[in-house]
């Protein structure tokens, strides 16, 4: 496995690529990998001849309070999980190639960014699309893979392929979960032990929305209540936000007529989690709202 640090020789790795007809894949992370990242880099090794996996801790979508400084960066073991899933080149660059000076262009999805994740985190998505469009400019791949667990930054990224005409398959793989429900994340290795527990009310809470909707529940103010009162039961947990939104759109839905998407972000001690669900109309039981 290489490891490539100037995006200038990555840009010329994948260049050499191109011209051979091969197909790129890539996996864009922050480091700090896990079986959510593994699941994500052994979909694109099946899909493509060469595979990149970029690791670099993006300072452009932390907010000025967040933990950018403290976000984990275990870069051995991450080169370790890369070698064994068969990577081709781990592409590692620093802040000051992708941000030199004189930096200034922005990418922005407004209509997405504006709900949810980004009332939170009004920077963030700017932040994502900025620097994965960098990424897929020096990477060049065919495919590029996400996580469903953000699914809004997987909507943001699908947005801004399609408005730049940037040429790049987007596939974005389920959530992959703890045995007790938790979405996969980098940041649950912050969480303490008691607090790790208490953490899997929020896939309880979208597993009770699920169910309500599929009981017969057509009204989103009802399935929203209850899950907040899941979360509710576990003292731990403050509520972020809980929203029934159209799984292309994001918007707000009052009314299940489809396929729905059941979004949550809760605070757990300073850990913010996030997970989703989709529930697709084949599953809801077809009579009127209770
Ligand atoms: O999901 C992430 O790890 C990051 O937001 C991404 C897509 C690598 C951009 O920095």
């Amino acid at each position: 496995m290489k490891i490539i640090r100037s995006p200038q020789s990555m840009a010329a790795w994948s260049e050499r690529l191109r011209r051979e007809g091969l197909t790129i894949g890539f996996v864009p992370t922050m480091g700090a990998l896990h079986d959510g990242h593994r699941a994500l880099i052994r979909a694109a090794r099946l899909q493509c001849d060469a595979l990149v996996v970029s690791i670099f801790v993006n300072p452009t979508q932390f907010g000025p309070t967040e933990d950018l400084a403290k976000y984990p960066r275990p870069i051995a073991a991450d080169r370790t999980l890369c070698r064994e899933e068969g990577v081709d080149v781990c592409f590692e660059p620093t802040a000051d190639t992708m941000y030199p000076e004189g930096f200034q262009t922005m990418v922005t999805v407004p209509e997405i960014a504006q709900r949810w994740e980004g009332v939170a985190r009004p920077h963030h998505f700017a932040g994502v699309a900025t620097v994965v469009t960098k990424l897929f400019g020096i990477v060049r791949p065919h495919l590029a893979l996400f996580g469903q667990k953000d699914y809004q930054q997987a909507m943001a990224v699908k947005r801004l392929v399609t408005d730049l005409n940037l040429g790049v398959t987007i596939d974005v793989r389920p959530t992959i979960r703890e045995q007790d429900g938790l979405a996969m994340s980098s940041r649950n290795r912050y969480l303490s032990p008691e607090n790790r527990q208490a953490a899997t009310i929020l896939y309880q809470a979208l597993q009770a929305g699920r169910r309500a909707i599929q009981a017969g529940r057509r009204h989103a103010s009802m399935v929203e209540r209850i899950m907040r009162q899941t979360v509710e039961q576990e003292p731990a947990a403050l509520i972020e936000y809980f929203a029934l939104c159209d799984p292309a759109s994001l918007a707000p839905l009052t009314h299940i007529t489809g396929r729905v998407l059941l979004l949550g972000a809760i605070k757990i001690g300073t850990v913010r989690l996030l997970d989703n669900v989709v529930v697709p109309a084949s599953h809801q039981v077809r009579r009127a709202a209770k």
